[in-house]
């Protein structure tokens, strides 16, 4: 059996690296088959800043835009977030997609691709647990950090990961294949 993973992107500026860092990520996952991945651009799936007047909790959305986004997660068994660091922060992008939900992020992993300068991200990943935890994710601790990621973009444009950062990336999807059988077991037995 497969276990449904999505990869989100969460930059959307114009120009944007984080697809390029997607694009390495996804190589690496091509190799793991215990996943089906479904690649989730926050740009293409173009939120608008949340516009729903009850609590996600609730789950009486009234927009096809907010119904569509549950129906995605709802169906997702664990996520990758690749994401940049933002004035130590996360962005904004990846807070409101994630604000727009409740019910249908609980009880599933999350483990993050981040990039920067000499941080690698780790600040925008540490303030991102903070939401991740209150929506009842379990984040993971290993993680893909990629510091001075620029310096890993070639004459054409395409990221090459090195062999510390590929390792880091095998590490994780072993704990989140793991995370993801546990939870999907324990969301199973929900009542
Ligand atoms: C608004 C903004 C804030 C940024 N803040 C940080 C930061 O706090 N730490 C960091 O390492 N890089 C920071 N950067 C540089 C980003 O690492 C770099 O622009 C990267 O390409 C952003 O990811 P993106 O291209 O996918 O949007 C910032 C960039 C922008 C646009």
């Amino acid at each position: 059996m497969k276990y449904q993973l999505k990869v989100i992107i969460a930059s959307t500026r114009p120009g944007r690296k984080g697809p390029l860092i997607a694009h390495w990520f996804l190589d690496i996952l091509k190799q793991h088959s215990d996943f089906e991945v479904e690649v989730l651009d926050l740009k293409e799936i173009n939120l608008p800043f949340l516009d729903e007047p009850e609590h996600p909790r609730l789950q009486n959305y009234k927009h096809g835009h907010t119904k569509k986004w549950s129906g995605i997660i709802n169906s997702a068994d664990s996520f990758i977030f690749i994401t940049p660091e933002y004035n130590f922060g996360y962005p904004a992008t990846l807070k409101n997609a994630l604000d727009y939900l409740f019910h249908e992020w609980q009880e599933k992993p999350v483990g993050f691709v981040s990039y920067g300068g000499v941080s690698a991200g780790t600040r925008a990943v540490q303030a991102i647990k903070q939401t991740v935890t209150t929506l009842g994710m379990v984040p993971l601790m290993q993680a893909v950090n990629i510091p001075f990621f620029t310096q890993l973009i070639n004459e054409d444009g395409v990221f090459e990961g090195n062999a510390n950062l590929e390792k880091s990336a095998r590490s994780m999807l072993k704990q989140l294949l793991r995370w993801t059988k546990a939870l999907k077991e324990m969301r199973g037995k929900r009542e």
